[in-house]
């Protein structure tokens, strides 16, 4: 029998990061479980299957440190879950803002592919290896108020496809668009927004921005999937004999993909406006 692969997961100390640590070891993988801060993993039970490591996707020494602590056992797979919202109107957000955003969702999903898939190539047999960048129905779509984020998510899409047209055939990859998901996600947006609220004063958004998030956690709250259902669709994409490209995970995610794509862009604009007025 083959040794046990290994799949790594960044971003497990909450969400969907958190869940597809359990999903993947009750189906049998072995899983380093990774985290900025390595003391929030302390509570994953123990086990001969897991592993804890510290990691910031945006520091190269952090990386350089894991994927050493990775060497002696059979990493085959690589999950990059890490990754947060940056929200605001385009007209307020700083450049700097901009740039973090960037920094985690795609240079570190970037940086952490390229450290990691030496080791894949080394440890996996011919379409054994998984890469799983966890995007978003807005890496395919676009709503107002979260443009950093959409287009993180998009340049998320981008680097999917060109990596599958370019090691896809040895290496699958797969791209998760989850809609809504009932995570911390929307917590860590708010932390991130910093003055937003205040900086938006007496412009036009002020209002739109007060309400928006109360209006994506209540989106959430009332249609958002638990992230132990995204990790287990992400899981089953993995352990498939031919993983699937893409995998839309949410009602949400299909109808936003679908209304995009079939119907007239100055109707789903109307919408959206109206939605996020
Ligand atoms: N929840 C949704 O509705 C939804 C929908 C579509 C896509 N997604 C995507 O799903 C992924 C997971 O998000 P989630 O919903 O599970 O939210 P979450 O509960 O906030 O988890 C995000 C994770 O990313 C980690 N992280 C952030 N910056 C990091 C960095 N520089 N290095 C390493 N880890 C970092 C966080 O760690 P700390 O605790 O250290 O901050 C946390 O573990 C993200 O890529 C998100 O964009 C979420």
């Amino acid at each position: 029998m083959a040794e046990r692969g290994w799949a790594l997961v960044t971003g497990c100390s909450s969400g969907i990061g958190r869940a597809l640590v359990a999903e993947l070891r009750a189906a049998g993988w072995g899983v380093v479980a990774t985290a900025r801060r390595v003391e929030t993993l302390a509570d994953l039970a123990d086990g001969d299957d897991l592993k804890r490591l510290a990691l910031d996707v945006t520091s190269e020494t952090s990386l350089a440190q894991a994927v050493q602590a990775c060497e002696g056992f059979r990493l085959t797979a690589l999950v990059n879950n890490a990754g947060y919202g940056q929200m605001g109107p385009l007209e307020l957000l700083r450049p700097d803002e901009m740039r973090v955003q960037f920094e985690t969702n795609v240079v570190g999903l970037h940086a952490t592919t390229r450290a990691f898939l030496p080791l894949i190539r080394k440890n996996a047999l011919p379409r054994e290896g998984r890469i799983v960048h966890v995007g978003s129905v807005l890496g395919r779509l676009s709503i107002p108020m979260a443009g950093a984020y959409n287009a993180s998510k998009h340049a998320v899409t981008a680097l999917g496809e060109t990596l599958r047209l370019e090691i896809g055939d040895s290496i699958p990859v797969i791209l998760v668009e989850p809609g809504a998901i009932k995570t911390q996600f929307r917590a860590t947006l708010k932390q991130a927004w910093g003055d937003l609220p205040e900086r938006s004063q007496g412009t036009p958004y002020e209002a739109a921005i007060l309400r928006y998030a109360q209006k994506r956690e209540d989106f959430a709250a009332q249609h958002g999937l638990s992230a132990e259902a995204c990790a287990h669709r992400i899981v089953r994409a993995m352990a498939s004999r031919r993983p699937p490209r893409r995998v839309v995970v949410g009602m949400d995610s299909l109808l936003g993909q679908m209304a995009y794509r079939f119907l007239p862009i100055s109707l789903v604009e109307y919408v959206l406006r109206r939605n996020y007025r």
